[in-house]
Protein backbone atom coordinates (compact mmCIF):
# COMPACT_ATOMS: atom_id res chain seq x y z
CA UNK A 1 0.00 0.00 0.00
CA UNK A 2 2.65 1.89 -1.22
CA UNK A 3 0.08 4.89 -2.31
CA UNK A 4 -1.16 5.30 1.24
CA UNK A 5 2.49 5.41 2.64
CA UNK A 6 3.20 7.91 0.41
CA UNK A 7 0.25 10.44 1.18
CA UNK A 8 -2.34 10.48 -1.92
CA UNK A 9 -2.78 13.32 -4.14
CA UNK A 10 -6.35 13.25 -3.76
CA UNK A 11 -8.50 10.84 -2.19
CA UNK A 12 -11.75 9.65 -3.53
CA UNK A 13 -14.41 8.15 -1.38
CA UNK A 14 -17.57 7.23 -3.22
CA UNK A 15 -20.55 5.27 -2.18
CA UNK A 16 -21.46 2.68 -5.20
CA UNK A 17 -25.32 2.07 -5.64
CA UNK A 18 -26.89 4.66 -8.19
CA UNK A 19 -23.20 6.88 -6.95
CA UNK A 20 -20.44 5.28 -8.55
CA UNK A 21 -22.79 3.27 -10.49
CA UNK A 22 -25.43 3.76 -12.85
CA UNK A 23 -27.82 0.73 -12.48
CA UNK A 24 -29.79 2.66 -14.94
CA UNK A 25 -27.12 2.89 -17.60
CA UNK A 26 -26.85 -0.45 -19.06
CA UNK A 27 -23.85 0.56 -21.06
CA UNK A 28 -22.01 1.56 -17.64
CA UNK A 29 -20.87 4.65 -19.97
CA UNK A 30 -20.23 7.34 -16.73
CA UNK A 31 -18.19 4.41 -15.10
CA UNK A 32 -15.88 3.52 -18.01
CA UNK A 33 -15.15 7.48 -18.43
CA UNK A 34 -14.27 6.95 -14.43
CA UNK A 35 -12.65 4.15 -15.19
CA UNK A 36 -10.20 5.60 -17.68
CA UNK A 37 -9.67 9.40 -15.96
CA UNK A 38 -8.70 7.53 -12.77
CA UNK A 39 -5.89 5.02 -14.21
CA UNK A 40 -4.75 7.57 -16.95
CA UNK A 41 -4.65 10.29 -14.16
CA UNK A 42 -4.99 9.20 -10.77
CA UNK A 43 -4.17 5.70 -9.45
CA UNK A 44 -0.12 6.31 -9.02
CA UNK A 45 -0.78 8.72 -6.79
CA UNK A 46 -4.04 9.19 -5.25
CA UNK A 47 -6.33 6.82 -3.13
CA UNK A 48 -9.63 5.47 -4.86
CA UNK A 49 -12.08 4.20 -1.92
CA UNK A 50 -15.49 2.66 -1.86
CA UNK A 51 -18.36 3.27 0.73
CA UNK A 52 -20.88 1.40 0.53
CA UNK A 53 -24.10 -0.08 3.00
CA UNK A 54 -23.67 -3.80 0.80
CA UNK A 55 -21.89 -6.25 2.74
CA UNK A 56 -18.93 -8.17 1.57
CA UNK A 57 -21.40 -10.86 -0.14
CA UNK A 58 -23.13 -8.35 -2.21
CA UNK A 59 -20.21 -6.22 -2.79
CA UNK A 60 -18.71 -8.53 -4.99
CA UNK A 61 -21.36 -10.02 -6.78
CA UNK A 62 -21.69 -6.30 -7.52
CA UNK A 63 -17.89 -6.30 -8.85
CA UNK A 64 -18.92 -9.23 -11.18
CA UNK A 65 -22.22 -7.21 -12.78
CA UNK A 66 -20.32 -4.10 -13.29
CA UNK A 67 -16.72 -3.02 -14.54
CA UNK A 68 -16.34 -1.89 -11.77
CA UNK A 69 -12.02 -1.00 -10.41
CA UNK A 70 -10.48 -2.02 -7.41
CA UNK A 71 -10.76 0.33 -5.14
CA UNK A 72 -7.23 0.68 -2.49
CA UNK A 73 -9.53 0.78 0.12
CA UNK A 74 -12.68 -0.91 0.75
CA UNK A 75 -15.99 0.28 3.73
CA UNK A 76 -18.55 -1.82 3.46
CA UNK A 77 -21.79 -2.43 5.41
CA UNK A 78 -22.20 1.49 6.25
CA UNK A 79 -18.79 1.63 7.32
CA UNK A 80 -18.64 -0.89 9.73
CA UNK A 81 -15.59 -2.68 7.74
CA UNK A 82 -12.73 -1.35 6.76
CA UNK A 83 -10.41 -3.37 4.46
CA UNK A 84 -7.17 -2.70 2.42
CA UNK A 85 -5.96 -3.53 -1.01
CA UNK A 86 -7.07 -6.31 -3.67
CA UNK A 87 -6.88 -8.99 -0.79
CA UNK A 88 -9.13 -7.18 1.43
CA UNK A 89 -6.81 -7.30 4.22
CA UNK A 90 -9.42 -5.72 7.64
CA UNK A 91 -8.73 -3.02 9.72
CA UNK A 92 -9.06 -5.06 13.23
CA UNK A 93 -8.65 -1.42 15.19
CA UNK A 94 -11.92 -0.38 13.62
CA UNK A 95 -13.62 -3.21 15.09
CA UNK A 96 -12.22 -2.48 18.56
CA UNK A 97 -13.98 1.11 17.99
CA UNK A 98 -17.20 -0.64 17.18
CA UNK A 99 -17.18 -3.23 20.00
CA UNK A 100 -18.00 -0.33 22.49
CA UNK A 101 -21.39 -0.10 23.99
CA UNK A 102 -23.08 -2.63 20.94
CA UNK A 103 -24.67 -5.44 21.90
CA UNK A 104 -26.00 -6.93 19.02
CA UNK A 105 -28.47 -9.57 20.99
CA UNK A 106 -30.01 -6.58 22.54
CA UNK A 107 -30.67 -4.96 18.69
CA UNK A 108 -32.64 -8.35 17.30
CA UNK A 109 -34.24 -8.61 21.12
CA UNK A 110 -35.54 -5.05 20.57
CA UNK A 111 -36.39 -4.76 17.15
CA UNK A 112 -38.60 -8.24 17.44
CA UNK A 113 -41.20 -5.94 19.15
CA UNK A 114 -41.68 -3.77 16.06
CA UNK A 115 -43.89 -5.39 13.57
CA UNK A 116 -43.09 -2.57 10.95
CA UNK A 117 -40.01 -3.79 10.31
CA UNK A 118 -38.78 -6.90 7.81
CA UNK A 119 -35.81 -8.16 8.25
CA UNK A 120 -33.59 -7.97 5.29
CA UNK A 121 -31.62 -10.86 3.63
CA UNK A 122 -29.44 -12.77 6.18
CA UNK A 123 -25.92 -11.64 4.00
CA UNK A 124 -26.92 -7.71 5.14
CA UNK A 125 -26.93 -8.98 8.77
CA UNK A 126 -23.57 -8.32 10.23
CA UNK A 127 -21.18 -8.36 13.21
CA UNK A 128 -22.09 -3.90 13.74
CA UNK A 129 -24.66 -3.70 11.40
CA UNK A 130 -28.64 -5.06 11.63
CA UNK A 131 -30.83 -4.16 8.76
CA UNK A 132 -34.50 -3.94 7.96
CA UNK A 133 -36.74 -2.68 5.09
CA UNK A 134 -39.43 0.00 6.36
CA UNK A 135 -41.76 2.05 4.82
CA UNK A 136 -41.15 4.95 4.45
CA UNK A 137 -44.16 6.61 5.66
CA UNK A 138 -43.62 5.10 9.35
CA UNK A 139 -39.71 5.44 9.29
CA UNK A 140 -39.87 8.43 11.11
CA UNK A 141 -41.54 7.38 13.81
CA UNK A 142 -40.31 3.63 14.24
CA UNK A 143 -36.91 5.35 14.36
CA UNK A 144 -37.82 7.51 17.21
CA UNK A 145 -39.28 4.82 19.37
CA UNK A 146 -36.40 2.40 18.44
CA UNK A 147 -33.89 4.50 19.85
CA UNK A 148 -35.85 5.58 23.22
CA UNK A 149 -35.42 1.81 23.67
CA UNK A 150 -31.93 0.81 23.06
CA UNK A 151 -31.21 3.69 24.64
CA UNK A 152 -33.21 2.21 28.04
CA UNK A 153 -31.22 -0.84 27.10
CA UNK A 154 -27.61 0.96 27.49
CA UNK A 155 -26.50 1.00 23.94
CA UNK A 156 -25.45 3.82 22.22
CA UNK A 157 -26.89 3.01 18.37
CA UNK A 158 -27.29 4.89 15.52
CA UNK A 159 -30.24 4.49 13.12
CA UNK A 160 -29.75 5.28 9.35
CA UNK A 161 -32.70 5.11 6.96
CA UNK A 162 -32.00 5.19 2.89
CA UNK A 163 -33.05 5.26 -0.27
CA UNK A 164 -36.96 5.11 1.14
CA UNK A 165 -36.57 1.50 2.32
CA UNK A 166 -33.36 0.59 4.23
CA UNK A 167 -33.07 0.77 8.10
CA UNK A 168 -30.02 -0.01 9.41
CA UNK A 169 -29.09 0.19 12.99
CA UNK A 170 -25.13 0.36 13.57
CA UNK A 171 -23.29 1.20 16.81
CA UNK A 172 -22.95 5.38 17.51
CA UNK A 173 -19.35 5.03 16.37
CA UNK A 174 -19.97 3.44 12.90
CA UNK A 175 -21.13 4.80 10.02
CA UNK A 176 -19.46 6.51 6.44
CA UNK A 177 -18.40 9.26 8.45
CA UNK A 178 -16.87 7.90 11.24
CA UNK A 179 -15.01 5.04 8.95
CA UNK A 180 -13.62 8.15 7.06
CA UNK A 181 -12.86 10.44 10.00
CA UNK A 182 -11.01 7.18 11.66
CA UNK A 183 -9.07 6.83 7.96
CA UNK A 184 -8.42 10.45 8.17
CA UNK A 185 -6.67 10.54 11.50
CA UNK A 186 -5.03 7.44 10.80
CA UNK A 187 -3.21 9.12 7.89
CA UNK A 188 -2.93 12.25 9.67
CA UNK A 189 -1.12 10.59 12.19
CA UNK A 190 1.52 9.16 10.03
CA UNK A 191 1.89 12.51 8.79
CA UNK A 192 0.75 11.49 5.60
CA UNK A 193 -3.04 12.90 5.19
CA UNK A 194 -4.16 13.24 1.14
CA UNK A 195 -3.46 16.61 -0.19
CA UNK A 196 -7.50 16.67 -1.63
CA UNK A 197 -10.45 14.40 -0.72
CA UNK A 198 -13.80 14.13 -2.67
CA UNK A 199 -16.80 12.22 -0.79
CA UNK A 200 -19.86 11.22 -3.05
CA UNK A 201 -22.80 10.10 -2.36
CA UNK A 202 -26.39 9.69 -3.07
CA UNK A 203 -28.64 8.62 -0.15
CA UNK A 204 -29.00 8.83 3.28
CA UNK A 205 -26.32 6.28 4.85
CA UNK A 206 -23.84 8.83 2.30
CA UNK A 207 -25.05 12.18 4.40
CA UNK A 208 -22.43 11.71 7.75
CA UNK A 209 -19.65 11.56 4.69
CA UNK A 210 -20.61 15.64 3.76
CA UNK A 211 -20.33 17.04 7.54
CA UNK A 212 -16.54 15.80 7.93
CA UNK A 213 -14.41 18.93 7.60
CA UNK A 214 -12.17 20.16 5.03
CA UNK A 215 -13.60 17.85 2.56
CA UNK A 216 -15.47 18.31 -0.57
CA UNK A 217 -18.61 16.85 -1.34
CA UNK A 218 -20.86 16.14 -4.63
CA UNK A 219 -24.28 14.63 -3.96
CA UNK A 220 -24.92 13.18 -7.78
CA UNK A 221 -27.55 14.55 -9.48
CA UNK A 222 -30.06 11.36 -9.30
CA UNK A 223 -29.68 12.34 -5.06
CA UNK A 224 -32.25 10.87 -3.07
CA UNK A 225 -34.67 13.38 -1.51
CA UNK A 226 -33.46 12.09 2.14
CA UNK A 227 -30.02 13.40 1.01
CA UNK A 228 -31.07 16.65 -0.19
CA UNK A 229 -33.36 17.48 2.29
CA UNK A 230 -30.31 16.66 5.06
CA UNK A 231 -28.71 18.80 2.88
CA UNK A 232 -30.65 21.91 3.14
CA UNK A 233 -31.33 21.77 7.06
CA UNK A 234 -27.57 21.08 7.70
CA UNK A 235 -25.17 22.15 4.88
CA UNK A 236 -26.77 24.74 2.97
CA UNK A 237 -24.33 27.64 1.60
CA UNK A 238 -21.14 25.10 2.00
CA UNK A 239 -19.36 25.85 -1.15
CA UNK A 240 -17.44 22.32 -0.57
CA UNK A 241 -20.35 20.44 -1.23
CA UNK A 242 -22.32 20.57 -4.75
CA UNK A 243 -25.67 18.92 -6.20
CA UNK A 244 -24.00 17.98 -9.35
CA UNK A 245 -25.66 18.30 -12.98
CA UNK A 246 -24.69 15.07 -13.98
CA UNK A 247 -25.81 11.65 -12.83
CA UNK A 248 -23.79 8.93 -10.94
CA UNK A 249 -19.47 8.99 -11.93
CA UNK A 250 -20.19 11.77 -14.35
CA UNK A 251 -21.17 13.44 -11.18
CA UNK A 252 -18.02 12.89 -9.64
CA UNK A 253 -16.11 13.90 -12.85
CA UNK A 254 -18.10 16.98 -12.34
CA UNK A 255 -16.86 17.65 -8.93
CA UNK A 256 -13.11 16.80 -9.58
CA UNK A 257 -13.45 19.85 -12.64
CA UNK A 258 -15.66 21.84 -9.94
CA UNK A 259 -13.54 21.90 -7.15
CA UNK A 260 -10.28 21.98 -9.41
CA UNK A 261 -8.99 18.76 -8.23
CA UNK A 262 -7.08 17.84 -10.86
CA UNK A 263 -7.69 16.58 -14.61
CA UNK A 264 -10.79 15.76 -15.00
CA UNK A 265 -11.07 14.39 -19.23
CA UNK A 266 -11.49 11.16 -19.62
CA UNK A 267 -9.67 9.93 -22.49
CA UNK A 268 -13.08 8.49 -23.54
CA UNK A 269 -14.15 12.18 -23.96
CA UNK A 270 -10.97 12.69 -26.40
CA UNK A 271 -12.32 11.78 -30.04
CA UNK A 272 -8.70 11.19 -30.93
CA UNK A 273 -6.07 10.53 -28.55
CA UNK A 274 -3.54 9.41 -31.36
CA UNK A 275 -3.00 13.12 -31.58
CA UNK A 276 -3.64 13.89 -27.99
CA UNK A 277 -1.17 16.17 -26.92
CA UNK A 278 1.54 14.93 -24.16
CA UNK A 279 1.05 17.15 -21.57
CA UNK A 280 -0.09 14.21 -19.50
CA UNK A 281 2.51 11.52 -19.69
CA UNK A 282 2.58 8.57 -17.68
CA UNK A 283 2.72 5.04 -18.18
CA UNK A 284 -0.67 4.72 -16.85
CA UNK A 285 -1.84 7.25 -19.95
CA UNK A 286 -0.32 5.63 -22.10
CA UNK A 287 -1.74 1.45 -21.38
CA UNK A 288 -5.44 3.26 -21.17
CA UNK A 289 -5.17 5.12 -24.59
CA UNK A 290 -3.73 1.99 -26.41
CA UNK A 291 -6.60 -0.19 -25.15
CA UNK A 292 -9.26 2.55 -25.60
CA UNK A 293 -7.96 2.38 -29.26
CA UNK A 294 -7.97 -0.69 -29.59
CA UNK A 295 -11.71 -0.96 -27.90
CA UNK A 296 -12.72 2.31 -30.86
CA UNK A 297 -10.95 -0.57 -33.95
CA UNK A 298 -12.76 -3.28 -33.25
CA UNK A 299 -16.15 -1.39 -32.50
CA UNK A 300 -15.10 0.46 -36.05
CA UNK A 301 -15.78 3.99 -34.10
CA UNK A 302 -12.65 5.25 -35.58
CA UNK A 303 -11.45 5.04 -39.30
CA UNK A 304 -9.70 2.60 -41.08
CA UNK A 305 -6.79 4.81 -41.80
CA UNK A 306 -3.05 3.80 -42.45
CA UNK A 307 -1.92 6.30 -40.21
CA UNK A 308 -3.04 4.79 -36.84
CA UNK A 309 -1.49 1.77 -37.95
CA UNK A 310 1.78 3.31 -38.21
CA UNK A 311 1.91 5.76 -35.08
CA UNK A 312 1.41 2.00 -33.29
CA UNK A 313 4.26 0.90 -35.04
CA UNK A 314 6.49 3.59 -34.52
CA UNK A 315 6.00 3.41 -30.45
CA UNK A 316 7.05 -0.32 -30.75
CA UNK A 317 10.13 -1.82 -30.90
CA UNK A 318 10.64 -3.81 -34.22
CA UNK A 319 11.96 -6.62 -32.18
CA UNK A 320 9.41 -6.21 -29.41
CA UNK A 321 7.73 -9.40 -28.47
CA UNK A 322 4.40 -10.31 -27.00
CA UNK A 323 4.08 -13.29 -24.37
CA UNK A 324 -0.26 -14.78 -24.93
CA UNK A 325 -1.48 -16.29 -21.86
CA UNK A 326 -1.01 -19.92 -23.53
CA UNK A 327 2.64 -18.92 -23.77
CA UNK A 328 2.89 -18.24 -27.66
CA UNK A 329 5.26 -15.64 -28.63
CA UNK A 330 4.93 -12.95 -31.36
CA UNK A 331 6.26 -9.82 -32.28
CA UNK A 332 3.98 -6.44 -31.03
CA UNK A 333 4.34 -5.85 -35.39
CA UNK A 334 2.50 -9.09 -35.90
CA UNK A 335 -0.20 -8.27 -33.44
CA UNK A 336 -0.80 -4.71 -34.66
CA UNK A 337 -0.90 -6.40 -38.42
CA UNK A 338 -3.56 -8.73 -37.09
CA UNK A 339 -5.57 -6.24 -35.28
CA UNK A 340 -5.55 -4.01 -38.29
CA UNK A 341 -7.67 -7.33 -40.60
CA UNK A 342 -9.71 -6.84 -37.37
CA UNK A 343 -11.28 -3.00 -37.82
CA UNK A 344 -14.83 -2.91 -37.24
CA UNK A 345 -15.75 -6.17 -36.49
CA UNK A 346 -17.35 -5.59 -32.85
CA UNK A 347 -19.36 -2.97 -34.91
CA UNK A 348 -22.87 -2.67 -32.95
CA UNK A 349 -22.01 -5.61 -30.52
CA UNK A 350 -21.49 -5.31 -27.28
CA UNK A 351 -17.83 -5.54 -26.19
CA UNK A 352 -15.91 -2.87 -23.98
CA UNK A 353 -12.26 -2.92 -22.87
CA UNK A 354 -10.84 -1.09 -19.75
CA UNK A 355 -8.02 -1.56 -17.52
CA UNK A 356 -7.89 -1.41 -13.71
CA UNK A 357 -4.96 -0.97 -11.08
CA UNK A 358 -2.44 0.26 -13.52
CA UNK A 359 1.23 0.44 -11.48
CA UNK A 360 4.16 1.35 -13.24
CA UNK A 361 7.75 0.75 -11.46
CA UNK A 362 10.94 2.24 -12.64
CA UNK A 363 13.17 -0.25 -13.55
CA UNK A 364 16.12 2.01 -14.56
CA UNK A 365 16.62 5.72 -15.19
CA UNK A 366 14.22 5.73 -18.71
CA UNK A 367 12.88 2.04 -18.44
CA UNK A 368 9.08 0.85 -16.82
CA UNK A 369 6.96 -2.17 -15.99
CA UNK A 370 4.02 -1.56 -16.02
CA UNK A 371 1.31 -3.93 -14.43
CA UNK A 372 -2.34 -4.35 -14.91
CA UNK A 373 -5.49 -6.06 -15.43
CA UNK A 374 -6.69 -5.86 -19.15
CA UNK A 375 -10.78 -6.82 -19.20
CA UNK A 376 -12.27 -7.24 -22.07
CA UNK A 377 -16.32 -7.65 -22.20
CA UNK A 378 -18.06 -9.42 -25.42
CA UNK A 379 -21.09 -10.07 -25.50
CA UNK A 380 -21.87 -12.73 -22.27
CA UNK A 381 -18.21 -13.18 -22.02
CA UNK A 382 -16.04 -11.06 -19.44
CA UNK A 383 -12.15 -11.95 -19.55
CA UNK A 384 -9.36 -10.86 -17.89
CA UNK A 385 -5.62 -10.73 -18.36
CA UNK A 386 -2.91 -9.66 -15.60
CA UNK A 387 -0.56 -7.85 -17.86
CA UNK A 388 2.87 -6.68 -17.67
CA UNK A 389 4.44 -4.33 -20.20
CA UNK A 390 7.76 -2.63 -20.51
CA UNK A 391 8.29 0.97 -21.68
CA UNK A 392 10.87 2.63 -22.48
CA UNK A 393 11.31 6.99 -22.91
CA UNK A 394 11.79 7.55 -26.64
CA UNK A 395 13.40 10.44 -25.82
CA UNK A 396 15.92 11.20 -23.41
CA UNK A 397 13.28 12.00 -20.73
CA UNK A 398 9.45 10.59 -21.05
CA UNK A 399 8.19 13.71 -22.48
CA UNK A 400 8.32 12.82 -25.87
CA UNK A 401 6.65 9.41 -25.11
CA UNK A 402 7.05 6.11 -24.91
CA UNK A 403 8.26 2.66 -26.68
CA UNK A 404 7.05 -0.43 -25.92
CA UNK A 405 9.41 -3.34 -25.64
CA UNK A 406 7.52 -6.21 -24.26
CA UNK A 407 3.94 -7.46 -23.37
CA UNK A 408 3.17 -10.63 -21.29
CA UNK A 409 -0.21 -11.64 -20.31
CA UNK A 410 -1.83 -14.79 -18.17
CA UNK A 411 -5.06 -15.40 -17.56
CA UNK A 412 -7.11 -14.21 -14.36
CA UNK A 413 -8.52 -16.96 -12.62
CA UNK A 414 -12.14 -17.56 -13.74
CA UNK A 415 -12.05 -15.52 -16.75
CA UNK A 416 -10.10 -17.25 -19.08
CA UNK A 417 -10.81 -17.67 -22.70
CA UNK A 418 -10.88 -21.47 -23.73
CA UNK A 419 -9.10 -20.51 -27.16
CA UNK A 420 -6.58 -17.78 -27.36
CA UNK A 421 -5.78 -18.61 -30.96
CA UNK A 422 -8.29 -15.18 -31.85
CA UNK A 423 -7.11 -13.25 -28.59
CA UNK A 424 -6.11 -10.09 -29.90
CA UNK A 425 -4.40 -7.66 -27.11
C1 LIG B 1 -27.19 -1.65 1.08
C2 LIG B 1 -27.16 -2.81 2.06
C3 LIG B 1 -28.34 -2.77 3.00
C4 LIG B 1 -28.44 -1.38 3.63
C5 LIG B 1 -28.49 -0.33 2.56
C6 LIG B 1 -28.57 1.07 3.12
O1 LIG B 1 -28.24 -1.80 0.18
O2 LIG B 1 -27.16 -4.04 1.34
O3 LIG B 1 -28.18 -3.73 4.01
O4 LIG B 1 -29.58 -1.33 4.43
O5 LIG B 1 -27.33 -0.43 1.77
O6 LIG B 1 -27.51 1.39 3.96
MG1 LIG C 1 -26.16 4.79 -2.98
Amino acid sequence: MDRIAMGARLMIVSDLDHTMVDHHDAENMSLLRFNALWESNYRHDSLLVFSTGRSPALYKQLRKEKPMLTPDITIMSVGTEITYGNSMVPDDGWVEVLNQKWDRNIVTDETSKFSELTLQAETEQRPHKVSFYVDRTKAQTVMKELSECLQKRGLDIKIIYSGGMDLDILPQGAGKGQALAYLLKKFKAEGKPPGNTLVCGDSGNDAELFSIPEVYGVMVSNAQEELLQWHAENARGNPNIIHAKERCAAGIIEAIGHFNLGPNTSPRDVADFMECKLENVNPGHEVVKFYLFYERWRRGEIDNCEAYITSLKASCDPTAVFVFPSGVERTLHECIHRMRGCHGDQKGKQFRVWVDSVLSTPTGSSTWEVKFDKWELSGDEQYCCVTTVKLNAKGSSASAGYTWVNVQQKWLEGFEKKDDSTWLF
